[in-house]
């Protein structure tokens, strides 16, 4: 099948159907089962996970059936219907959705209200920059923010905004499980 490469820089030399994750409507767009349990263990029991980027919703529902405390909101602009199909096929009730650019959902959501976000939508340096500024807005006091794709052959961008966006502040990468970072404010490895 001729999957249409819109809306963003991925994949990139890769297999685009990534992997199916038990229990959902399609593949969650992440190299490895490795990396989603990686991206449990850092999500609390109770709060607000924030998927930025969530392609078809299957990593969002993944992560919503392990975390049943949690309300997991995923953020897409959606260039495929196909992707908005497979996230209202994927919803869970403790998923939420919003529709549209991140720039715009950052610029109503409101401050210290998550308790974890998932950078995985835009993957130019420009764009994964300006998202990884916004979860440091949206995160609470010691919450988590992860970024997808961090050194991934052939997505430069990712690296050179999560390098710039620590240098610039207090956030470290204080893990990596394949190509996702784990960054903590205060924190270094
Ligand atoms: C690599 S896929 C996300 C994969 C998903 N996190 C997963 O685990 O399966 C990137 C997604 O980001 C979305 N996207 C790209 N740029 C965006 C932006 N500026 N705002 C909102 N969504 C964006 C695309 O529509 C696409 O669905």
């Amino acid at each position: 099948m001729n999957e249409p490469r819109t809306g963003c820089a991925f994949p990139m030399g890769r297999d685009l159907y990534g992997f199916y994750p038990p229990n959902t409507a399609g593949p969650a767009i992440i190299e490895s089962p490795a990396v989603l349990e990686a991206v449990l263990a850092e999500t609390p029991e109770a709060g607000v996970f924030v998927e930025i980027g969530t392609w078809g919703g299957a990593t969002a529902a993944w992560i919503a059936d392990r975390r049943p405390g949690m309300t997991v909101l995923s953020v897409d602009r959606f260039a495929s219907v196909l992707c908005r199909l497979l996230w209202i096929v994927n919803r869970r009730a403790n998923m939420q959705l919003f529709t549209g650019d991140s720039a715009t959902f950052y610029s109503v959501a409101r401050q210290g209200f998550a308790a974890a976000v998932f950078v995985d939508g835009d993957h130019t340096e420009e764009g994964v920059l300006a998202d990884l500024r916004g979860a440091e807005r949206i995160v609470r006091p010691g919450g988590t923010i992860m970024a997808h794709d961090y050194r991934q052959p052939g997505i430069p961008g990712v690296a050179l905004a999560v390098d710039r966006f620590c240098s610039e502040t207090d956030w470290h990468i204080v893990r990596q499980v394949a190509s996702m970072v784990v960054l903590r404010k205060g924190v270094q490895r």
